[in-house]
């Protein structure tokens, strides 16, 4: 006899157990089932995120900025450090009893909120009367009865044509997380979100990092004053960054890898390097899913058709996170989740696409929420910007960190903020404010009259919305 429930989830990244707890509360049977196999063989649910992605990666930001800290900045603060060590091997393990420790937090909720967890890959098997069969494969093959189903099976790396991942000399992100020596000469192909987190990880720790993008603008979707900012930080400390590459052939020996690759000025250029971390994009994860089995539609690069509401085009069939369109963000995966669960409670679940936050967790981090000036000039919308540098801010000077400026863009007419940019120091918290203010259709003036503490890096927020209509107080 099958188990039955009223929804089977199928993934438990961010998406999928998010998905699956909402659910639970709202008094559905639930069921998640998750691959992802820790190294004792045993469940590790929190998907890419937890195992492979913002965890890990933050964990080791942390840990490596403690150590630049340490080796070049605490003097400025009268504390002189004699005999500074790396012990890589413990900066690694904590990385992993902070991965473990969410992936135990996971198994955890979904008892407290009695969802019912499989261990293995789950398959559409087939499609029946009042819903689907779902095949578990694992240490107890099954099949699950679905009354509804949630695809929350995530994305995976994108390798380079003709150069896979083999985890030794080319890296994935998961072999970007793991390695046990820092290499001399570290290539990255790609400057995105993960080429800068990881590139500064392994600078921070000692390594010499190129970076190769191919586009000739540096992080293109970023507002350009802020990626300007953002460029000039990372060249100071040592990141190089090549930009407009064409990446040739990549060989590799036991001295290392070799990338030929044309410049931005057409001139043919080797790269030799130890390790090679190729970070360009992510693609969907389908595979093994079985989608053929009940006809559920997929796109021409593998990504689960869904509408506006992720609703894929079999009945009580959803897909939500990095398996569908939009961003790849775990948070934008979890307010899919949870939007889907509240639909199919009859609740109107609902994602607001335009107030979802960036943050690039480098130093300085760079966050952003909502339209960048070149898209607004793009639209022809006409608005007002207002800036305010950390550089003037008291809590920053205290800090020792006066990088960079909020950038705040708002309607010439109605004053509504559109856009909130930032490069600095906990950038990634500030923006939570703008949000906020975002979400609820703030006007720059409504956020230039709340009071902000101080000293604190949010008093920059404050002034960039008083800078809007040009009356900063402290600049
Ligand atoms: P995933 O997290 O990929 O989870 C999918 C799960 O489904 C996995 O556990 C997989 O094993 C399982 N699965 C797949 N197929 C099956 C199957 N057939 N049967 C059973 N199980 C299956 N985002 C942020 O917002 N902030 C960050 O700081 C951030 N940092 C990142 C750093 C790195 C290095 C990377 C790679 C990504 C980062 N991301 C970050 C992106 C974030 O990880 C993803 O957007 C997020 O994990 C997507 O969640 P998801 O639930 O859609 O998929
Ligand atoms: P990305 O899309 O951020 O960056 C990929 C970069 O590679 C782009 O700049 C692109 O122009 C470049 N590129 C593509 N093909 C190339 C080629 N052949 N040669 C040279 N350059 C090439 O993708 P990335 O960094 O792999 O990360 C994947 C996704 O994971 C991100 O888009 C983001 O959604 C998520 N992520 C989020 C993080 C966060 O929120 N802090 C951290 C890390 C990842």
């Amino acid at each position: 006899m099958s188990k039955s429930f009223d929804v089977v989830v199928i993934g438990a990244g961010p998406g999928g157990y998010i998905a699956a707890i909402r659910a639970a509360q709202l008094g559905f049977s639930v069921a998640c089932i998750d691959e992802w196999t820790n190294s004792k063989g045993g469940p590790a649910p929190g998907g890419t995120c937890t195992n492979v992605g913002c965890i890990p990666s933050k964990a080791l930001l942390q840990s490596s900025e403690h150590y630049e800290q340490a080796a070049h900045h605490f003097g400025e603060h009268g504390i002189s450090v004699t005999g500074l060590s790396l012990d890589l091997a413990k900066m690694i393990g904590r990385k992993n009893t902070v991965v473990k420790q969410n992936n135990d937090g996971i198994l955890f909720l979904f008892k407290k909120n009695k969802v019912s967890f499989f261990h293995g890959r789950g398959a559409f098997a087939a499609a029946v009367a009042g819903g689907y069969q779902i095949a578990v494969a694992g240490s107890a093959p099954q099949t699950l009865l679905a009354k509804q189903v949630i695809v929350a099976t995530g994305s995976r790396a994108h390798e380079l044509p003709g150069t896979p991942f083999d985890e030794q000399q080319v890296l994935s992100n998961e072999g970007a997380l793991a390695l046990h020596v820092v290499p001399k000469r570290l290539g990255l192909i790609g400057a995105g979100v993960i080429g800068l987190e990881m590139g500064s990880v392994w600078r921070r720790l000692g390594a010499t990092v190129t970076v190769l993008e191919g586009l000739p603008t540096f992080l293109g979707a970023v507002d350009e004053q802020i990626a300007k900012e953002a460029k000039k930080a990372f060249d100071k400390q040592g990141l190089k960054i090549e930009l407009g590459v064409k990446v040739g052939a990549i060989s590799m020996s036991t001295d290392g890898v070799s990338i030929a690759y044309t410049n931005a000025k057409g001139e043919s250029q080797q790269l030799d390097v130890d390790k090679l971390i190729v970070s360009i994009g992510r693609v969907a994860n389908t595979v093994g899913l079985n989608a053929q089995a009940v006809g559920l539609k997929l796109d021409e690069r593998g990504a689960v058709v869904v509408d506006d509401e992720c609703r894929t085009n079999l009945p009580g069939v959803w897909a939500v996170g990095d398996v569908v369109r939009g961003p790849m963000l775990a948070h934008k995966a979890e307010e899919e989740g949870v939007a889907v669960a509240e639909r199919m409670a009859g609740q109107h679940g609902h994602v607001n696409f335009n107030t979802i936050p960036w943050v690039i967790y480098t130093s300085p981090e760079i966050a952003w929420v909502g339209q960048t000036e070149q898209q607004l000039k793009a639209a022809g919308r006409a608005y007002k910007a207002g800036t305010f540098p950390f550089l003037a801010n008291g809590r920053a000077r205290a800090l020792g960190d006066t990088t960079g400026m909020v950038k705040m863009l708002a309607d010439a007419a109605t004053d509504e903020i559109l856009g909130v940019h930032i490069v600095g120091p906990m950038a990634s918290e500030l923006i939570a404010e703008c949000v906020v203010a975002m979400a609820f259709r703030a006007s720059s003036e409504d956020l230039a009259r709340i009071c902000h503490a101080h000293p604190s890096l949010s008093e920059a927020t404050k002034e960039a919305a008083l800078a809007v209509d040009k009356r900063t107080l402290n600049f």
